[in-house]
């Protein structure tokens, strides 16, 4: 049976969460590989919604569901969201919940230091960047740190003092050893069930894996607009990094907004900061589902796709939100950058980067009501045969809504 990962191709919130969600029914396993709370990844079933910060999007299906090491969890939230799955009615247990005994733990000191110095990047302030430092700087505390009670006090309260130092020189209050402490071994208990050996688990399995990344390759602290990336690796390196575990993937899908949006600062070449963009936005619901801040949109932008599937070996594309453009007269995409010298994804140079595009006529119908790929109008096959040949990768299905049903499988 097919091995499969799911990849942002831009940056974050491409519409991954729904694509895990109607592919988990047929895989047994669904894996996190990176990021931790500052993912949102959100799926839609009939009239119930559902936000997934840390869980993987699989759980509502009957299957295992894994966080592997590259995963940091804030233990707090972690099972909060557990907690308000349960109450919708969502089985999560240790059954069919299971946690890496490696995950880096996000804790109070590492919020702090987020929101006090983020900014400028425009974190999520979730503490995702201290956290993925302190396990470079090889200071982190582990999930497997839980259960030993008494290492894991000497490490809070050591870990305490230091970024006190820091959080004092950015100005910001300083935390309390004991509190941080208390709070941690209140937790502690409700969470070791969770714990396992994940790549045992992975390597021992017999069935086929899901693998659900977080944010998009844009993002990436190596491969992304650094600095103003997140810290880890959604491109597919971090897939298995984030495991331990070498696998085969059959099939590579990269997931690609119709349009782009960006979430917090850094370069975004084809932002529509305008009329444009503000429509986007409306009829995309642009609003993050971490921090609801509005999204910034803009233009598509091949090259940058184009990026993405080269450095991930992406072999098909699942393109979403296209119902968004149902009402465009005309439909901009890029398809380079007018500067000498400029031929790909200008990586470095994004700054300077000024879009040449090209426009498509639009369909001007909507499309939220296809069922299938003869329903769509003549321009919008167009549009997607017009992608689909730029980049010489298939576009496999096309999201037409927010809903697990609006979702069209395409031979083009
Ligand atoms: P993720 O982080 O990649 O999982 O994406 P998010 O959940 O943060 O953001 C995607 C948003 O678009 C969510 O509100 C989804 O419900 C919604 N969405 C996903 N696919 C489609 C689609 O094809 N059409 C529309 N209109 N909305 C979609
Ligand atoms: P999903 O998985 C969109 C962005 C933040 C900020 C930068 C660094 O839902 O696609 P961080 O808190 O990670 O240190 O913030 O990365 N960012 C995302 N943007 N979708 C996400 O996740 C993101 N996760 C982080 O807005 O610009
Ligand atoms: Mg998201």
């Amino acid at each position: 049976m097919a091995n499969t990962i799911i990849i942002g191709m831009q940056w974050g919130d491409e519409g991954k969460g729904k694509l895990v969600d109607i592919l988990s029914e047929q895989h047994d396993v669904i894996v996190r590989f990176n990021g931790g709370g500052n993912a949102g990844h959100t799926v839609v079933i009939k009239d119930k919604k559902y936000a997934f910060h840390l869980i993987p999007s699989g759980i509502l299906s009957d299957n295992l569901n894994v966080m592997g090491n590259g995963v940091v969890i804030n233990p707090y939230n972690f099972l909060e969201e557990i907690k308000n799955l349960q109450k919708k009615g969502i089985k999560v247990s240790p059954e069919n919940l299971v946690v890496s005994d490696k995950c880096h733990l996000t804790l109070p000191y590492h919020i702090a230091l987020d929101k006090a110095k983020g900014k400028d990047i425009g974190t999520t302030g979730m503490g995702i960047g201290p956290t993925y430092e302190d396990k470079i700087r090889r200071i982190g505390i582990r999930t497997c740190d839980l259960f030993d009670l008494k290492r894991l006090e000497e490490k809070v309260r050591e870990n305490t003092k230091f970024y006190n130092h820091i959080l004092e020189f950015h100005n910001a209050p300083s935390l309390s050893e004991d509190n941080i402490l208390e709070e941690l071994l209140g937790v502690t208990k409700r969470i070791i069930p969770f714990i396992s050996d994940t790549e045992g688990l992975i390597l021992k399995h017999n069935g086929s894996l899901l693998y659900e990344g977080a944010q998009g390759v844009l993002l990436d602290v190596d491969h992304g607009t650094y600095p103003f990336v997140t810290s880890s690796n959604p491109t597919i390196g971090g897939a298995y990094t984030g495991t331990g575990v070498f696998i085969e993937f059959d099939r590579k899908i990269g997931v690609l907004k119709a349009y782009t949006t960006r979430v917090g600062n850094g370069p975004f070449p084809t932002e529509q900061d305008n009329e444009t963009g503000e429509r986007l936005r409306k009829r995309g619901g642009e609003f993050g589902t971490t921090t609801g801040r509005p999204r910034r949109c803009g233009w598509i932008d091949l090259p940058a796709a184009r990026y993405s599937i080269k450095l991930n070996g992406i072999k098909e594309i699942c393109l979403t939100k296209f119902d968004v453009l149902d009402e465009e007269n005309i439909i901009k995409v890029c398809i380079g950058y007018k500067n000498e010298g400029i031929t790909s994804f200008p990586i470095t140079q994004i700054c300077e980067a000024i879009p040449i595009y090209t426009e498509l006529p639009g369909w001007e119908q909507d499309t939220t009501t296809a069922g299938k790929q003869e329903d769509l109008p003549e321009n919008a096959i167009n549009y997607l045969k017009f992608i689909q040949n730029y980049f010489g990768v298939p576009i496999t299905t096309v999201g037409v809504g927010q809903r697990r049903d609006q979702m069209i499988t395409l031979d083009l």
